[in-house]
């Protein structure tokens, strides 16, 4: 027995259109294990949230599906949290009340008022907002508006945090705070954790596993990359080290070499590109071996 914690099998995802069904997915699969960070890498509208979207139970895939902790997810759940690009928070409530809300709907009746409020005051300390509890949204920085998101998951207890592109709006430096506190929290809590990103020095700063998208339609996974560098990282000594930049090429590679089109490249009829569909197969192969 292993310790799969969430396994994403044969998933297609058809969208209805005017013109007909629109394949975005087709025979997605992934194996997560207990506490690692996995991020999923890909191009603009290849299907990165798609896939983020079913694994929360907020879509359902046309074919195949998502099994967590052995159990077939049929919706969503409090023990998958989703942290968004743009906060999410509702503008008239302050930062403690929006965490309070999620709280209050998943410990009703087994926390007390006292606990519940020791429980928010935690999860705000977690990711460093404890000094502006009582500031509204419009109050705060966007990168602070995050930090409540990300609170705001995390007191809903979750073992998977799903997070799509949570920084994608921030600045640089604001982004590599963000970051830290992710890496912090994940070596406190060990938390498994999928991120959508398509920050390159992201992906291999922050994850166990990057998962790299084919573009779409029909897209799927194309390959995956383990990044092998001891935890804690600091973003400035792994930067400069071996592991770090190869891992940076590869992705690199993946995404400005290879889009890897599974559709295109299976319709060419060109010897060239007949490599193509058998490294592509190859590829497809080994990642089954490793995802
Ligand atoms: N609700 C929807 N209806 C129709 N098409 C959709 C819907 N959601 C996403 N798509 C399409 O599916 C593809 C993947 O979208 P998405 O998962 O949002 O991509 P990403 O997150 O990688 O940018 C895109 O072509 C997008 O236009
Ligand atoms: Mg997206």
């Amino acid at each position: 027995m292993n310790n799969i914690h969430l396994e994403i099998t044969g998933v297609n995802m058809d969208f209805p259109t005017p013109n007909g069904p629109f394949r975005a997915l087709e025979d997605v699969n992934l194996k997560v294990l207990k506490g690692e960070f996995v991020s999923i890498i890909g191009h603009s509208g290849c299907g990165k949230s798609t896939v983020l979207n079913i694994v929360a139970g907020l879509y359902q895939a046309t074919a195949g599906g998502v099994i967590l902790n052995g159990k077939e997810v049929i919706g969503p759940g409090p023990e998958r949290a989703m942290v968004f690009q743009n906060h999410s928070l509702l503008p008239w409530l302050t930062a403690y009340e929006n965490v309070e809300l999620a709280v209050k709907t998943i410990f009703k009746g087994k926390k007390s008022k006292a606990e519940m409020k020791d429980w928010i005051e935690h999860n705000m300390k977690l990711v460093h907002m404890d000094h502006a509890l009582h500031k509204r949204p419009d109050e705060i920085s966007g990168g602070m508006k995050q930090r409540v998101g990300i609170a705001r998951a995390l007191a809903m207890e979750p073992e998977v945090l799903l997070l799509d592109e949570p920084f994608g709006a921030l600045d640089a430096l604001t982004r590599a705070h963000l970051q830290d506190s992710v890496m912090e929290i994940q070596a406190d809590l060990g938390n498994t954790m999928m991120m959508v990103t398509h920050d390159v020095d992201e992906a291999v700063l922050l994850s166990d596993r990057i998962v790299m998208m084919t573009n779409g339609p029909a897209a799927c996974v194309g390959e995956t990359l383990h990044v092998d560098m001891p935890k804690p990282r600091d973003r400035i000594a792994v930067s400069e080290g071996k592991e770090y930049n190869n891992c940076r090429h590869e992705v690199l590679r993946f995404l400005y070499e290879r889009h890897g089109k599974k559709v295109e490249v299976l319709e060419t009829k060109e010897e060239g590109q007949k490599n193509d569909v058998v490294n592509f197969k190859q590829s497809k192969q080994i990642n089954n071996k490793v995802a």
